[in-house]
């Protein structure tokens, strides 16, 4: 079954003018964008989002921070797209995050990482039922 996966751009990476890079590297890969737009999230929708990480020392943080501008939210699809994105994102914290990867070529701190992208193939169905409506995630095929 095709697998799917929520990447977005988080605002430092909106703001270091980032999202060409970031979907140029998923498009080279082969990956299938299949939904994208930018929006300003509201913070019921991060709350729901990050919801495992309510209670954490950085909970405020991370909203006050993914909520003081805008992000692009998209959805890719392809072969084990949710472990292939993770490879492409890098380790969550910039120290530890491999040069090659997103994050370990373009950050230096966990707080502004760039970008987001599903752990698990539950978190992506989840992540992308949050974030887009049905209609908006098109489903396309190459012509032969
Ligand atoms: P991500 O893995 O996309 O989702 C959870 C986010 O919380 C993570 O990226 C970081 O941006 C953020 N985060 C994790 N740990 C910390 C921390 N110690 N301080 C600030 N932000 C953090």
């Amino acid at each position: 079954r095709r697998q799917r996966t929520f990447i977005m751009v988080k605002p430092d990476g909106v703001q270091r003018r980032l999202v060409g890079e970031v979907i140029k590297r998923f498009e080279t890969k082969g990956f299938k964008l299949v939904a994208l737009k930018q929006l300003h999230a509201s913070d019921q929708l991060l709350r729901n989002h990050y919801a495992e990480h309510d209670g954490k020392p950085f909970f405020p943080k991370l909203l006050a921070y993914i909520g003081s501008g805008p992000v692009v939210a998209m959805v890719w699809e392809g072969a084990n797209v949710v472990d292939v994105s993770r490879k492409l994102v890098g380790a969550t914290r910039p120290s530890e995050s491999a040069p090659g990867t997103i994050r370990g070529d373009f950050a230096i701190e966990v707080g502004r990482n760039i970008i987001h992208g599903s752990d698990s193939v539950e978190s992506a169905q989840r992540e992308i039922a949050l974030w887009f409506r049905p209609e908006e995630v098109v489903e396309w095929n190459d012509h032969s």
